[in-house]
C-alpha cells in the first residue's frame, strides 16, 4: 500500500500551512517528498517553480540545500559544534566563503534571539534555545520554504509559543513559506491553513476562519478532534 495516494495541494508564498493527522497517516512522507528527500512513484511536485521529477540526484541535492530549510522535533544539531558552527554548516555545504559564513551565522542567530549563545554547544542550551538555533540553521542559505516535522514536539508551552511567534515573524519579514506537521494546538493556532491527513489522503481543509473559531472558542475538544 502506498504511504500517500491521490494527494494534490498548493501552498502560497508566505503561507503557513499545517499538516495534522494520526500516527502513520503519511505526514512525514509528505514533508520529505516536498523537501526532495525521496521521490514519488507517480505524480509531480513543484516547489518554487521547479519540477522535482525533472531533477537528477545532484540537482536534487542542490535543491535541498538552496530551496529548503528543515526543522525537526529533536533539533538535530551537531553536538560537537557550537551554535555559530551549526548555523554555518549548510553554508559550508553551499561553498560560502568563511568570512561571509561567520557574518551571516551571527546575523541569523541575532534574528532568532540567540546572540548570547554564539559559542554554546547544544548540550549547554535549553530545548527552546536549541530549536531557535535550528531555525537559524534552516535560514542559512535563505530558502523560500521551511519544513517542520513536529517542531514543538519536545518543547514546553512557553518555548512552543515563542517558536510560533518566531515563525510568524519570519513569514511576515522574509515571506518564507512554512509547511509544518504538528500535533500541537499552539502551532495550529499560528497556521493560516491546515490539512488533516488520514491513510495517505487529505481528508479535510481548515481555513483561517475555522482556525480562528478554535482560537476564540478555546474549544480544546474540537481542536483535539481536528488533531486526531
Ligand atoms: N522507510 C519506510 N519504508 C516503508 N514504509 C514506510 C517507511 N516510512 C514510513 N513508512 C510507512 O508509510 C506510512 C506513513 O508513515 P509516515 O512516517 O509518513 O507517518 P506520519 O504521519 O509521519 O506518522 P507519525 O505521526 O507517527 O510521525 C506508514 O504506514 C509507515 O509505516
Ligand atoms: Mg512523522
Amino acid at each position: 500500500m502506498p504511504a500517500l495516494n491521490g494527494i494534490s495541494f498548493g501552498v502560497k508564498k508566505g503561507e503557513i500551512l499545517g499538516i495534522v493527522g494520526p500516527s502513520g497517516s503519511g505526514k512525514t512522507t509528505l514533508l520529505n517528498l516536498v523537501g526532495g528527500m525521496g521521490r514519488p512513484s507517480s505524480g509531480s511536485i513543484i516547489v518554487d517553480g521547479e519540477d522535482l521529477s525533472e531533477l537528477n540526484d545532484g540537482e536534487l541535492t542542490d535543491f535541498r540545500l538552496e530551496k529548503i530549510g528543515f526543522i525537526f522535533q529533536f533539533y538535530n544539531l551537531i553536538s560537537t559544534l557550537d551554535a555559530e558552527e551549526n548555523v554555518e554548516l549548510p553554508m559550508n555545504l553551499a561553498n560560502v566563503q568563511v568570512e561571509e559564513r561567520q557574518k551571516r551565522a551571527r546575523e541569523l542567530l541575532r534574528v532568532v534571539g540567540m546572540e548570547h549563545r554564539f559559542d554554546h554547544l547544544p548540550s549547554q542550551m535549553s530545548g527552546g534555545e536549541q530549536q531557535r538555533v535550528a531555525v537559524a540553521r534552516a535560514l542559512a542559505n535563505n530558502p523560500p520554504v521551511i519544513l517542520g516535522d513536529e517542531p514543538t514536539g519536545d518543547l514546553d508551552s512557553k518555548s512552543a509559543k515563542n517558536l510560533v511567534e518566531l515563525i510568524r515573524a519570519l513569514r511576515r519579514d522574509k515571506k518564507i513559506t512554512f509547511i509544518i506537521v504538528t500535533h500541537d494546538p499552539l502551532v495550529v493556532e499560528g497556521c493560516d491553513r491546515v490539512y488533516s491527513v488520514r491513510d495517505g489522503k487529505i481528508m479535510k481543509e481548515f481555513s483561517q476562519t475555522d482556525i480562528n473559531h478554535f482560537k476564540l472558542s478555546r474549544n480544546r475538544d474540537s481542536l483535539d478532534e481536528l488533531l486526531m
